[in-house]
């Protein structure tokens, strides 16, 4: 066995297999015909999940990939997003059904927003925006905390064919004027202010400072701040620009009829939060986005409309909460809960309480907030009545199998089983997932690419890897939520993600992955995030999850710090677990020796950590992805960089702080 076999094939420890839920199976949304039907015939395959949908006129051709890279999604077809999620509902008679159970932060803040009630809220917002000069193809940015109206502005602007652009509010003033200014935003919808751990953080003063940025380049640009009342403090007011949601919106009429898009119109943008230099606006357009996004929601997670109640525990501002809070549910009928706060706010069971009260079924978040549950014990759920959950999902970063089994188990009752969707702002919808009803859960694998679509793991030259390898993992086939372009910047797109692999013609995803010996995948995480020790090939993701395995360990981060001798080395940053430091455990050699013993024990030596240190939380940003390049800096002794898409931006602090100690 080579020796990158011999790494790749450390992972595959795993034995635990799940084997879907009978009662599940009985009634399942999707069986293995689907995955044959697709596999016989890819395009009628999405044209049947399109037909989902309602469309004004029918599409005359599927797809058009005649000037590849630039896909065109059912061609010559319209339709509405807004009409597909709000209107539809009402129509086919589900106006009384719950869409959205919005729990705000503070405990007794809750609505209620049934379809017909979202009907009304989006027509009118739509015929305010519309007041405002906003119409087909003007761009809106939308810098939101997690309440209803942050939904219902989107929803308004795909109505009116505006395009969207939602700005994660933690982002800071400097974040949301160069994004108002690369897609030339001319109206922003806010807020006063949201709340955040118990008490009201405010966002319009950085409206404020994005607006004056703008102006100093662009001064006619915006030209309205839409602001929502929602903790009621003080604010600036220009009466030139800005206007209260509940005069303009509260007072505009509820009739508004829809206009049918082209289904390649762009619906919206959503940047990346670069790694380098300038974020990249991610284009996404009508049909084939909401096709996938509406259809995948439905597979994925077995949704049954008429009884699931659904959350997706993450925030609007990126991409899984445009598709799998807004566009996916709604598109669906779904019933969901739309959550304003913080896992641990007022208390560290607020979660679970949730999910009681409203008798979640399907509950969809990241393996950060899992790996966080497990730190702070399983007592805490154990506290509440889980029983309704039947599915689980997880996404955003690879889920180590203790994490996985964690959940399963404590959060799911030992039988709900756990979709573990890989995709990207880019892919727009799941790509590989397991499916509820069909497939054997294997802890840490994402297993098969969805039906319909075409992945690979390819090696450097693009050939696909056998069994037990691993190489990159590219798409080999257009897909109908693909993003179209990195806004007006098509160079870019086509450098980013078509150049790699331009002789094939496939989509570079930048993540590493391999195929087990069943030709399952397992995503090892960013290309850039690989390591190199000595000439071998070593995944972060692969030692975090040998750290997390150790009952003292509750998560943990792995960077490739530079070496003289080996290139790269290991270094791990640990978070332990409340019941270890409650022993009076603390960071002692004695410590760190055993859990780079037992990095070696499970993986081998060349995966030893040079370094471990203990520190009390890692650096993340507020979607839960831990930033290594911070990690980085600390183990290569730099100045830290760029911490300003942290959560908390004092965490490096305190990292730093401790770090001196544990080498
Ligand atoms: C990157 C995309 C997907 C929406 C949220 C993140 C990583 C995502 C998984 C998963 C392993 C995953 C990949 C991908 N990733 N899901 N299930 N297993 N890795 O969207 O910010 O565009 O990040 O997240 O590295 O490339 P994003």
């Amino acid at each position: 066995m080579s020796e990158k076999s011999e790494t790749l094939a450390s992972l595959s420890h795993e034995e635990r297999r799940y084997a879907p839920p009978e009662d599940l199976v009985a009634q399942a949304n999707v069986t293995q015909a689907t995955y044959d039907e697709a596999a016989a015939d890819r395009l009628g395959f999405w044209e049947k999940a399109a037909e989902r949908l309602e469309w004004g006129q029918r599409w005359d051709r599927v797809l058009d990939w005649d000037d590849p890279p630039f896909a065109k999604w059912f061609v010559g077809g319209t339709l509405n997003a807004s009409y597909n999620c709000v209107d539809r509902h009402v129509e086919a008679g589900h106006g009384d059904r719950v869409a959205i159970h919005w729990v705000g932060e503070p405990e007794d803040d809750t609505r209620d927003i049934t379809y017909a009630q979202l009907k009304d809220e989006v027509s009118q917002a739509a015929n305010a925006l519309s007041d405002m000069g906003v119409g087909k193809g003007d761009l809106v940015a939308i810098y939101m905390p997690m309440i209803p109206e942050t939904a219902i502005a989107m929803l308004a602007c795909a109505r009116l064919g505006a395009i969207h652009t939602v700005v994660f509010g933690g982002f800071s003033s400097d974040a949301l004027a160069s994004r108002v200014l690369d897609c030339g935003a001319k109206v922003i919808v806010t807020s006063d202010g949201g709340y955040r751990r118990g008490a009201p953080s405010g966002l319009k003063p950085a409206v404020d400072e994005a607006v004056a940025k703008v102006a100093q380049e662009k001064p006619d640009l915006v030209t309205n701040v839409l602001v929502v009342r929602r903790t009621g403090q003080d604010v600036e007011w220009n009466d030139d620009l800005d206007v209260w949601w509940h005069d303009a919106v509260g007072g505009a009429s509820t009739e508004h009829t829809p206009e049918q898009m082209d289904a390649e119109h762009p619906l919206f943008v959503m940047y990346t939060s670069g790694t380098t230099g300038k974020p990249k606006g991610i284009l996404h357009t009508t049909g084939g986005y909401l096709t996938q996004t509406a259809y995948t929601h439905w597979a994925t997670f077995d949704l049954k409309p008429e009884t699931d109640v659904y959350w997706t525990a993450a925030d609007i501002g990126w991409i899984t909460g445009h598709s799998y809070i807004v566009y996916g549910p709604l598109a669906n009928g779904t019933t969901s809960v739309m959550y304003e706060g913080t896992p641990d706010t007022p208390h560290k069971g607020r979660w679970w309480e949730i999910v009681e009260k409203y008798g979640v079924t399907i509950l969809y978040c990241a393996p950060t907030a899992i790996r966080t549950f497990m730190k702070w014990g399983a007592e805490i759920p154990a506290e509440h009545d889980l029983s309704s959950l039947r599915v689980l999902g997880s996404v955003g970063e690879p889920i180590n199998p203790e994490a996985y089994v964690w959940y399963r188990d404590t959060i799911g009752g030992g039988t709900a089983p756990v979709m573990d969707t890989w995709w990207q702002t880019e892919t727009g919808g799941h790509m590989i997932t397991p499916l509820p009803g069909v497939t054997h859960g294997k802890p840490g694998s994402a297993m098969t690419p969805f039906p319909g679509i075409s992945a690979e793991v390819v090696d450097d030259e693009g050939t696909p890897v056998g069994n037990g390898e691993g190489g990159l993992l590219v798409i080999t086939e257009p897909w109908p939520a693909m993003l179209r372009t990195l806004w007006g910047d098509d160079e870019r797109f086509k450098e980013t993600y078509w150049s790699r692999f331009a002789d094939q013609g496939y989509y570079f995803a930048g993540d590493g992955a391999k195929k087990d010996e069943d030709g399952d995948l397992w995503l090892l995480g960013r290309v850039d995030d690989v390591m190199n020790v000595s000439g071998h090939r070593m995944s972060t993701t692969e030692i975090e999850s040998a750290l997390v395995s150790h009952p003292k360990v509750a998560e943990a981060a792995v960077v490739g710090a530079a070496d003289e001798t080996t290139g790269q080395a290991v270094c791990a940053f640990v978070i332990l677990r409340e019941s270890a430091l409650a022993g009076g455990e603390e960071a002692s050699d004695d410590l760190i020796q055993e859990l780079r013993m037992h990095v070696q024990k499970e993986i081998g030596a060349i995966a030893k950590p040079r370094q471990v240190m203990v520190v009390p939380e890692l650096p993340k940003t507020r979607s839960g992805k831990i930033m290594r390049r911070l990690l980085k800096d600390v183990a290569e002794n730099r100045e830290v960089g760029d911490v300003t898409t942290l959560a908390d931006s004092t965490v490096m602090d305190l990292i730093k702080e401790g770090s001196s100690s544990g080498s």
